[in-house]
């Protein structure tokens, strides 16, 4: 079975994906639901995974003071001891109390139209397996730790969480309007690789970002990249590496501002952004226009 062609699904770009491969996705899609959720297999964790798991978690909690957002920081301990791999249940009950969202058990990457039905349900698919320890600096696949520590911590964060919903229902949309492309873009800038200004500096509250060893203190510290104000349209027009660190992030002032402009039905969106591709092309990463407000490092 070919996870990434079931019907109405654009096969060029997943907006869950760090870039699919040519190899198949290696979770066993035979022991998923019709909507692609499975019960977390908690026995299939070795010792080994767990100690995988608590490596990890340790060495990005040193890291998020000063380059994590406060709301991530505050909502982090959610997830429960870091010692071992949490039970999903027990996360779900507390999340669902915050703001109405569950996690659920997904075996890896799964189709773009599944994915945003279960945003629009408010539930987050959650990976159940662990990488390998030979891959514990960088896997290229979303894993339990990546979407657990990465995702699922702003998601107490009322405005956030409404805003995840939203991107669901509006991809479901997108998917209709052949526009998912352009949608996947506004994923990847805000929920994986986004930052934000605060009163205290620029902060990283994009789940890429945050579960990524290296990329959460260049991301806000390094004078490598560009950072750009956040502008839907701009957005949507730029195009993102998925094999580096990003060379091009977009930093929002607020949640709210980010869930205000995203609101709005994005039918007219798509069609001025595609007449703006079509006269002016689009932009590469690590580009700044003429005019455009970037930010500083740190
Ligand atoms: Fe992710």
């Amino acid at each position: 079975m070919d996870i990434r062609s079931p019907k109405g699904v654009n096969q060029g770009v997943a907006p869950v994906t760090y870039g699919t491969g040519s190899r198949p996705p290696r979770g066993d899609y035979g022991r998923a639901r019709s909507d692609y959720t499975c019960a977390q297999d908690f026995a299939q964790y070795s010792e080994a995974d767990h100690q995988t798991y608590r490596r990890l978690y340790e060495r990005q909690l040193q890291q998020l003071p000063g380059l994590a957002c406060e709301e991530f920081i505050t909502a982090v301990q959610q997830l429960g001891a870091p010692d071992r791999i949490p039970h999903f249940d027990a996360i779900s009950e507390r999340l669902m109390k915050a703001t109405g969202w569950q996690i659920v058990g997904v075996p890896g990457l799964i189709p773009e139209e599944a994915f945003f039905a279960l945003l629009a349900e408010r539930r987050f698919p959650v990976t159940d397996w662990i990488r390998t320890p030979e891959e514990f600096d960088y896997v290229v696949e979303p894993d339990v730790f990546h979407d657990l520590f990465g995702h699922v911590p702003l998601l107490f964060n009322p405005v956030f969480a409404d805003y995840m919903q939203a991107y669901g229902a509006g991809g479901l949309k997108a998917s209709r309007l052949d526009a998912c492309e352009l949608l996947a873009r506004l994923y990847w800038y805000t929920v994986e690789f986004g930052l934000i200004h605060t009163p205290q500096g620029l902060r990283a509250y994009g789940a890429g970002i945050l579960s990524s060893a290296g990329e959460l203190r260049y991301s806000v510290t390094s004078s490598e990249p560009q950072r750009v104000a956040f502008d839907l349209q701009r957005l949507m027009r730029s195009r993102y590496r998925i094999d580096t660190f990003q060379a091009s992030y977009f930093v929002i002032e607020s949640f709210q501002q980010l869930f205000e402009a995203t609101a709005p039905d994005f039918t007219p969106v798509y069609r001025e952004v595609r007449e703006r591709i079509g006269r002016e092309g689009e932009i590469e990463a690590g580009i700044v226009l003429p005019g455009e407000r970037t930010y500083a490092a740190g």
